[in-house]
């Protein structure tokens, strides 16, 4: 297969963020983030281009030249709004846009033109025209066009509803579904078949993200609601809509989305990729998919990622607990020592052990290979003695008094093994 290059915008969003995860270690696929905004995207894709607003006037033609520039053969808009745009504008885009047609991205990014659409089916919540028109409560209110759960409110009382439709724009005021929320990835390949169907319960929501979450059979009922769906919309690739029950336990529509979920990456993890099988049937291949029997659960939260301003080419590691755990290999540590040998960064072996290290190291199935060299000391004598001043090093130990003495005699940074978080590069 030749290589394609793949554009994420924005790359930054939670969305951005799992294509990044979903498509980092596909052969023949390169991956471009794309943002206007710094974001955590910096951090995790190492081609990082900086691209207008999609609110400037000449958004399309900065974005060609960027398509122009790196050959982009795919983009995957990673934000609902910019699906809407992409897909609206999409002829005049000189590169693939990974979302479905624009009827139906028009459609999906108006809670009210989806309820609409399918107003026939018995999974639409009640919709009230106006405000005189509700006289039970209590009644949920949210925005025509929304995202991320942003402007949603409840409204217990005849003032309260009166407050929030007055002082807010274009809101929908919904029957309240007090029930389990559900969140059902599809994907639907070139024919129009949909082709899979995974259903997962939102558990925990945190800032309209769910931040739990677990896989859930598909019963008929579901599968009933995607088939719909897919039937009257016109999808390409991945989508997904989501389910809230109502007080009798019947299942609501409570949207429909054209694109990737940044909770996808628990199916990911089961075996199927959606961003992937996206780009695949866009490039009218067949595609098959292999789901694992297993059940899982995903967890999230905030992750760290760190950026400093010195460069090293040597690494100074110390041995006992630094390199091992409780006796075994600490594994984190292996994989900054194997990304230093990936980016030609010398990492020198210092150590006080009290066996032969080389014995060691072979019961612990370390390659002394990925050392430079092995700087074997005894007890009393002192590491930073070791140390070469005219090559820019850093010193990890585990040990403060040894890091307090290296610091003391070359004032280069030194770590303890919880600091190595800050030394790893996620860009891929
Ligand atoms: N009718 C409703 N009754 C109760 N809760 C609702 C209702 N509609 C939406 N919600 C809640 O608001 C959240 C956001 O609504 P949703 O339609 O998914 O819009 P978006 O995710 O685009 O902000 C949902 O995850 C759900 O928890
Ligand atoms: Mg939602």
């Amino acid at each position: 297969m030749e290589t394609k290059n793949v554009l994420i915008f924005p790359c930054g969003s939670e969305i951005g963020l799992e294509i990044n995860n979903a498509l980092k270690y596909s052969k023949n696929i390169n991956i471009y983030g794309g943002s206007t905004v710094s974001d955590h995207g910096r951090f995790v894709y190492s081609n990082y281009v900086s691209i207008p607003s999609i609110n400037d006037d000449d958004f399309i033609s900065s974005l060609n030249e960027v398509i122009k520039k790196f050959s982009i053969d795919y983009i995957f808009p990673a934000h609902d709004s910019v699906v809407l745009l992409m897909s609206l504008q999409a002829k005049k885009i000189n590169a693939q846009i990974i979302t479905s047609d624009s009827k139906t991205t028009d459609i999906c990014r108006s809670k009210g033109k989806t309820y609409d659409f399918f107003k026939e089916e018995d999974f639409i919540p009640f919709v009230y025209k106006n405000v005189d028109e509700v006289n039970d409560f209590p009644v949920f209110l949210k925005p025509d066009v929304g995202q991320g759960s942003k402007g949603i409110a409840l409204a217990g009382n005849q003032n309260q509803l009166n407050y929030i439709y007055t002082n807010n724009d274009n809101m929908l005021i919904l029957e309240y579904l007090p029930g389990k929320e559900f969140t059902i990835d599809c994907f639907t390949d070139r024919l129009g078949e949909l082709r899979f169907v995974g259903m997962r319960e939102r558990r925990r929501i945190k800032s309209g993200i769910s931040v739990n979450s677990v896989n859930l059979l598909v019963d008929t009922r579901v599968r009933d609601i995607a088939e719909k769906i897919n039937n009257k919309l016109n999808f390409r690739g991945v989508w997904f809509f989501q389910l809230k029950e109502d007080n009798q336990g019947s299942l609501k529509l409570l949207e429909i989305s054209p694109r990737i979920a940044g909770t996808m990456g628990l199916y990911r993890n089961k075996g199927v990729n959606l961003p992937l099988l996206s780009l695949f049937d866009r490039m009218n291949l067949d595609i098959d998919i292999v789901e694992n029997g297993y059940n899982i659960e995903i967890d999230r939260a905030f992750i760290n990622r760190f950026s400093m301003d010195f460069e090293y080419q040597r690494v100074y590691l110390d041995f006992d607990d630094s390199i091992t755990l409780n006796g075994k290999v600490n594994p984190y540590v292996m994989m900054y020592i194997y990304q230093c040998n990936a980016k030609g960064i010398e990492v020198i072996l210092i150590t006080k052990h009290e066996k032969d290290i080389n014995d060691t190291l072979n019961e612990l199935k370390i390659d002394k290979q990925l050392f430079k060299n092995i700087i074997h000391l005894t007890k009393e004598s002192q590491k930073h003695l070791y140390i070469d001043k005219d090559i820019k090093s850093i010193f990890i130990d585990d040990s403060f008094s040894e890091r307090k003495e290296v610091y003391r005699e070359h004032n280069i940074p030194v770590f303890d093994i919880d600091a190595i978080e800050s030394l790893i590069d996620w860009r891929v």
